[in-house]
């Protein structure tokens, strides 16, 4: 008699792991790990620029899998952009290579002009990405999918161009709340009717950045940008069974809010060992992260111990992700990416974690 799998056979490691589910190893991915750290990616671009290659499914999918075939990486997320959806509700994007948004929204009618995203009409060369990667990947594999964060994407979108305090974003918030919360409802909307799309399209998990989060006090977080990522998640969830991860970078102050934050993972950059982190959000939390991108330069024992050290921290959480705070730097031997995927996984089957 054919055996249907049980759900936990059926799912990814990494899947397992943001349900709780500990062993059989700590899964590994890394944030940037499509990109110009790897020889190959910088080959590819050579004959197609970046919006192309992002809007091109044969072509994302072949970047997407790059990593996949140089290390046993868990994971694989999907070579996009966070600023890919914006085009399609009203807002031109370049990218040189960070996003620039030429003209940035600073006024109530500007953000009156957008248009809410519909993900299936308007990009569907991301969705065609992610079927194409799905059907290429090992079933033990995840792929996630992701969008940027409504408070991030804010960022960008009124400031036009990356910055160190985003002051005209920040200062939109406070001038014109009104205005700056019908733009950050816009977004939490629009994105999270793409997680459905991405993940009905076939992605196993997803994934928020919220890359400049914190640039914001608790106060401020929980005034304008909470309420928004609640109904982010609370629409994802009436609409899909994936698991959620929150990424929230320099969110140390902020952890106390997000707890209010029904997500499956939230993950954190090195700011704090993610034992201090458990500690806020609780012994339930699965948490992913979090190496300093910098040790990747350190010579290997350095480096295998800072490794070591991040493991043991996470050791108290309902599970880990093992990846990097951040993403990693452009300037990285690939090789030493090979040693810590294998590290990850030695020490964490050795200890059992
Ligand atoms: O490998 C992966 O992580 C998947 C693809 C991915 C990219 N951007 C590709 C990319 C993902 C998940 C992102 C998310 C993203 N994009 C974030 C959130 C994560 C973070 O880094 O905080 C943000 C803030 C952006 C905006 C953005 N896009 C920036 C700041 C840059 C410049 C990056 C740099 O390294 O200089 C980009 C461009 C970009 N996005 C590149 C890649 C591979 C480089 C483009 C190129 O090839 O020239």
């Amino acid at each position: 008699m054919l055996q249907t799998p049980s759900v936990s056979e059926r799912q990814t490691i990494l899947e397992r792991v943001c349900r709780g589910e500990r062993g059989p190893r700590v899964p590994v991915w890394i944030m940037r790990q499509a990109g110009r750290y790897l020889p190959d990616y910088r080959e590819l671009r050579k004959s197609a620029d970046f919006l192309t290659a992002t809007r091109t499914p044969e072509l994302a999918a072949q970047i997407t899998m790059l990593p996949m075939r140089r290390f046993r990486l868990d994971a694989a997320i999907l070579f996009s952009d966070i600023m890919t959806p914006l085009e399609s509700m009203g807002v031109p994007v370049r990218f040189t290579p960070g996003p620039i948004v030429d003209v940035p929204i600073r006024s109530h009618r500007q953000v009156k002009a957008l248009r809410e995203l519909h993900a299936e009409e308007r990009v569907p060369f991301v969705l065609e990405t992610i079927r194409l990667v799905r059907s290429e990947l090992e079933t033990h594999r995840a792929l996630i999918g992701f969008a940027g964060a409504p408070f991030t994407l804010f960022c960008y979108l009124v400031e036009g161009r990356g910055s160190k305090d985003f002051m005209q974003a920040r200062s939109f918030l406070l001038r014109e709340p009104v205005a700056a919360g019908d733009l950050l409802t816009l977004l939490g909307q629009s994105m999270s009717s793409y997680l459905v799309a991405q993940a009905r399209a076939g992605a196993d998990a997803v994934m928020l950045f919220d890359s400049w989060i914190g640039l914001l006090g608790p106060a401020e977080y929980r005034r304008f940008i909470l309420p928004v990522l609640q109904r982010v998640v609370s629409t994802f969830r009436s609409q899909a069974r994936q698991p959620i991860i929150y990424f929230a970078r320099g969110g140390a102050a902020l952890l106390e809010a997000i707890t209010n934050l029904d997500v499956d993972v939230v993950g954190v950059d090195w700011n704090l060992p993610l034992s201090d982190a458990v500690r806020q959000l609780g012994p339930r939390t699965v948490v992913q992260g979090n190496l300093d991108p910098a040790y990747l330069f350190a010579p290997r024992g350095d480096l295998g111990a800072a490794i070591d050290r991040v493991l043991e921290s996470g050791a108290g959480a309902a599970g880990h992700i093992f990846n990097l705070g951040h993403g990693i730097h452009q300037d990285t031997d690939p090789d030493q990416v090979a040693f810590l995927v294998d590290r990850v996984h030695e020490t964490s089957e050795r200890l059992g974690l």
